[in-house]
């Protein structure tokens, strides 16, 4: 008898509505365009418009994957969605995007392990699916990372009038420029069903290591503090992420490719049969060390960070809507999904496209 196995059958994405160039972001803080490709490889981003939320992003994506799939929305019957800065503190954004999708009181889970969120998402939703809990699901990830940036003169960075910001605002900005450069909004989905057969996914090789949460994570606004969040952590900066660059750049590229080589190694393949890796993209450079390690050739690895910047939860599920509509995917070969992020938690999926 076939396996059953868990598939992607449709895919979409949508990001924030305004494109940012990184000659834009040296509007705002001492950076420059060369700086930020060299290091990062990120040459645009896009910012949403003030009021769009997470929430609204996945639903956009959320509906190109259904139109994709050519699935009805009363087919959907679980929401499984990603994202480390969801629209409210609580409760989670899986309920928000039920009822703005208008999907029915079908159940829906919230996953926070951030830059893995998505992997994480895949193995949660495999499980459902193979278990009969669910048969046509939607895994959103999505994320809105502009509410994270110390500035104000919003209508100056878009080139929309306003005022520059003042050298003591450009002072802030430049504070934390290492990590503001990184990132961008956008939102991405699959729709998932559970078929007979060899194609879908194989197997995931997940891990946590909460020992160096530290090195990237939001110190202030939680209930470690009393209250959440006063003025005194936001006068402090405490609500904006933390991040040890250099040490997050280490795990990401030994741990990445470890996750890769003992995931085939379960499954008995060789890394040299992967078709197609998609790997998180939080920086080009992380991306060439660990292809580099893996000994895969340009050909077989695909990489957009340069477009949309680090997207968090949703980075992988745009990367494979843009492999799987330009073809970049052949049936039946192998796809590995990898990444690391905060928490820290990593891993690889395998699927059989
Ligand atoms: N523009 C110009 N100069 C900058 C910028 C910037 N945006 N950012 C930092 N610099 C300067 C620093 O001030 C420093 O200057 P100095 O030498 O005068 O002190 C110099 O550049 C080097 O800074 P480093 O931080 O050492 O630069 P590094 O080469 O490590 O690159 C980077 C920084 C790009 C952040 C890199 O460490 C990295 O990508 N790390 C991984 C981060 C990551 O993947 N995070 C994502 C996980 S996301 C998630 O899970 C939510």
């Amino acid at each position: 008898m076939s396996p059953l196995r868990s598939r992607i059958v449709g895919s979409g994405f949508v990001t924030g509505q305004h494109l940012v160039t990184n000659d834009q972001l040296a509007r705002m803080m001492d950076t420059s365009d060369a700086w930020i490709r060299e290091r990062s490889g990120i040459e645009t981003r896009y910012y949403v418009e003030k009021g769009t939320s997470t929430s609204d992003l996945g639903a956009g994506a959320a509906k190109e994957a259904l139109a994709d799939a050519d699935v009805g929305k009363e087919e959907i019957d679980y929401i499984v969605f990603a994202t480390m800065t969801p629209d409210h503190y609580f409760p989670g954004c899986g309920g928000i995007l039920q009822d703005k999708m208008g999907l029915g009181h079908i159940p829906t889970l919230d996953i926070r392990q951030q830059c893995t969120g998505f992997i994480y998402g895949l193995q949660v939703s495999d499980a459902l699916l193979r278990s009969g809990e669910a048969r046509t699901l939607l895994l959103v990830g999505a994320e809105v990372h502009t509410g994270f940036m110390p500035w104000t003169r919003w209508d100056y960075l878009f080139g929309q009038g306003g005022e520059a910001p003042s050298e003591a605002e450009r002072e802030v900005a430049t504070q934390f420029r290492d990590r503001t450069v990184l990132f961008g909004d956008a939102g991405g989905a699959v729709v998932m069903r559970a078929e007979e057969g060899e194609r879908g996914l194989l197997g995931f090789q997940l891990h946590s290591d909460g020992a160096s949460f530290q090195d990237l994570y939001v110190p202030g606004v939680g209930f470690a503090h009393r209250p959440f969040v006063d003025e005194e952590q936001v006068r402090l900066w405490r609500h904006i992420p933390e991040m040890n660059g250099r040490a997050v750049f280490k795990l990401a590229v030994s741990r990445m490719p470890q996750a890769v080589r003992d995931l085939c190694a379960r499954h008995h393949v060789a890394v040299g049969d992967i078709g197609l890796l998609i790997a998180h993209q939080a920086n080009l450079r992380i991306n060439e060390a660990v292809q580099k390690a893996l000994g895969l050739p340009d050909e077989r690895v695909y990489n957009n960070i340069q477009k949309y910047g680090n997207t968090t939860a949703a980075t992988i599920p745009i990367a494979l809507d843009e492999c799987r509509k330009s073809g970049r995917i052949r049936p039946g070969e192998l796809v590995c999904f990898v990444g690391l992020g905060s928490g820290f938690h990593w891993g690889a999926a395998l699927m059989r496209a």
